[in-house]
């Protein structure tokens, strides 16, 4: 049997392979509450074949959206709107999974959907970012510096939005300290100025992130806890691959389970050379020098080279994203390249499942 068709155990969960959704945010919610768009869309990858279907980045805070069209989970009314779609991809076999984030500095920015690039001002229904610090992403507004009772009280919307997922059904919880949204913002020195315990020394940048990993796991003892970090800034001063690999270790110690390894984001001069598999290098360090398990991402697009790098010891499991919109039966598609029958293949569609 393949790596990438053989199941995978994360504390009580089975996920039915290691092919999996990477989070993709739609920007078609309305007031943070997910669409048919989200169920149709989700639900799809599950009856595609995918082992675990992460729900893409949904704000634990209204301030915590990127735009205003993110989905969030901050109230009853979004959780319950959660309930069916979770119940759709379950029926179908896959594990549902959500990122729960806040994006800082990089919130009230305009849906790219519009076609519109920068922050969207408050009088077109937008908001005042908060930040680690009082500086800028280049382009966007200047964010408000948190202090404590704004720190605190983002460690206690984590918290809120855990149980609400789980109370809808979600089984997987991923904490979003990437792409340059606000975990990522205090991990990072280019954008965390900080002079108090939230700044200067890596355990101090690490605070905010390790209290969040912290409140999640009080109110979900059991659930499996990913982090997605950016294992580089890819600037100059940023954040490092180092720095990932022992603050990886440090969640891991906290109960944090398995670790999403993408990167960028923070910047926007940042320099990435992007081809297959740029990011799979970054996983591997993490997995061989912190000594937990890792997914890859990024550019890996087919079943031969997802095994190719499970296959190497690179990664514990693989997250597509763009691959799933191009085809949404990636993972059935990808198990015919493995040469694997499975015994998941919906009834309704096994006259496809050869060719002739
Ligand atoms: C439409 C779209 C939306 C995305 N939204 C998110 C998101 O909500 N959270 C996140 O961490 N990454 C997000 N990403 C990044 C993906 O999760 C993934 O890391 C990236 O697309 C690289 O993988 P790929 O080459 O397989 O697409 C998004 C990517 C796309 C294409």
């Amino acid at each position: 049997m393949s790596l990438l068709f053989t199941p995978t155990t994360i504390r009580a969960v089975t996920l039915r392979n290691r092919l999996w959704v990477a989070p993709m945010c739609q920007y078609s919610a309305v007031d943070g509450m997910p669409q048919e768009w989200h169920h149709t869309h989700l639900a799809q990858f599950a009856s595609g074949g995918a082992g675990l279907v992460m729900a893409e980045a949904t704000a634990v805070s209204p301030e915590g959206r990127i735009s205003p069209q993110d989905t969030g989970i901050w109230s009853d009314a979004q959780r319950d709107a959660w309930v069916p779609i979770v119940a759709a991809i379950r029926s179908r076999g896959a594990v549902a999974g959500i990122q729960l984030a806040h994006a800082g500095r990089k919130a009230s920015t305009w849906s790219p959907l519009l076609g519109k690039d920068g922050t969207v001002p408050v009088a077109d229904g937008g908001w005042q970012a908060v930040a680690p610090s009082a500086v800028a992403y280049e382009g966007y507004a200047v964010p408000q510096a948190l202090d404590a009772a704004g720190i605190d009280a983002v460690v206690d919307d984590f918290a809120a939005a855990a149980q609400r997922a789980l109370d809808a059904g979600f089984e997987v919880l991923e904490i979003h300290a990437a792409h340059g949204y606000l975990l990522h913002q205090f991990l990072s020195p280019l954008s965390n100025r900080r002079d108090d315990e939230y700044g200067g020394s890596l355990e101090n940048r690490a605070r905010l992130l390790l209290r969040v990993v912290d409140a999640v796991r009080r109110v979900a003892a059991d659930a499996p806890l990913f982090v997605r970090f950016s294992g580089t800034d890819w600037a100059e001063g940023g954040w490092t691959i180092e720095e990932t690999a022992t603050v990886a270790r440090w969640a891991a110690d906290r109960g944090a389970d398995f670790f999403d390894i993408s990167s960028g984001g923070l910047v926007a001069h940042q320099k990435i050379a992007v081809g297959p598999g740029y990011q799979v290098a970054l996983a591997a360090h993490v997995r061989r020098e912190a000594d937990v398990p890792v997914n890859a991402v990024g550019l890996i697009d087919d079943g031969l080279q997802a095994e190719s790098i499970l296959a190497a010891g690179d990664a514990d499991a693989i997250m597509s994203g763009r691959e799933w919109l191009r085809d949404p039966h990636f993972g059935l598609r990808a198990s015919v390249d493995l040469d694997e029958s499975l015994d998941y293949w919906p009834a309704q569609y096994v006259r496809a499942r050869r060719r002739r």
